[in-house]
């Protein structure tokens, strides 16, 4: 990850004045970018990731303190064989090469999603990144993989009743602590690339009352400037949480 400085055009923007602090990412479109340039999807995915690396920084220089990033749904895995193979070889290249440069640049690796499906070896170094940087506190950094907001809720329903929880103490704070994303606000921003307007399954407990951007740009097109575009867009949206007066947390 480069210095916040040293990426895209460098150009200053008029001061925001409201960041969320957590903001939440569908990375969609990689399969229709590649498309629209003659190239195979494969080419696309190579894009999106590369992408990534780019965004990370200005996420840090805009001071967001956290961004969940959705990777791979639990209904991704329905893509053709040869796709599936090669977003699980991009996930664990990226996790080869960018957990160091991520570990100096303070940001804190978590994974959400389910581990069971993945291969082994993915696995454990998912938990080798999240060990290593588990202290680190200037970004938090949530990577979906294998993530599926239903799947999110059952495994929370199971650990409750398996802990044996008795009903009436059961709340939304306890079922809230009990998703991956548990001690963490929920995301007050969820933006959208690609165009498409739904969650396709992505935190549907926790963005209850996110704010809702969606951009037409192509994930691997998404840079600074559209980041910005986001966010100011967020600062001027009134959060009313059924309330009648705007709140502002
Ligand atoms: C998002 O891009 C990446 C994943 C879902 C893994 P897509 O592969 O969904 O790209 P489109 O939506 O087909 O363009
Ligand atoms: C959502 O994109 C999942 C990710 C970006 C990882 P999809 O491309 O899978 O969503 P649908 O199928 O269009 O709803
Ligand atoms: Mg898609």
């Amino acid at each position: 990850m480069d210095e916040p400085d040293a990426m895209g055009s460098g150009r200053a923007y008029a001061p925001l004045s409201h960041i969320p602090a957590h903001v939440a990412i569908i990375m969609d479109g990689n399969g229709r970018w590649a498309q629209a340039r003659g190239l195979n999807r494969a080419a696309g995915h190579r894009a999106g990731t590369e992408n990534l690396r780019r965004v990370l920084p200005a996420v840090v220089e805009f001071g967001i303190p956290i961004l969940t990033i959705y990777a791979f749904s639990t209904e991704n895995w329905g893509r053709p064989q040869a796709e599936v193979r090669l977003l699980l070889g991009l996930i664990e290249r990226m996790l080869d090469s960018e957990t160091q440069e991520l570990h100096r640049n303070g940001v804190q690796i978590r994974h959400i999603g389910r581990t069971s499906g993945l291969p082994p070896r993915i696995v454990a170094k998912i938990h080798e990144a999240e060990e290593l940087t588990r202290h680190n506190e200037r970004l938090i950094l949530n990577v979906a993989f294998n993530y599926g907001g239903r799947a999110e809720i059952v495994d929370a329903v199971r650990a409750i009743v398996a802990e044996g929880i008795p009903p009436e103490e059961i709340d939304e704070k306890t079922i809230g602590a009990h998703l991956t994303t548990g001690g963490l606000p929920d995301p007050d921003l969820i933006i959208r690339t690609g165009g498409d307007q739904r969650l396709s399954n992505f935190l549907i407990w926790q963005a209850a009352y996110s704010e809702f951007y969606v951009t037409p740009t192509y994930w691997p097109d998404f840079d600074r400037d559209e980041l910005y575009k986001a966010l100011l867009a967020y600062a001027g949206r009134e959060r009313r949480f059924g309330r009648l007066k705007p709140a502002r947390k």
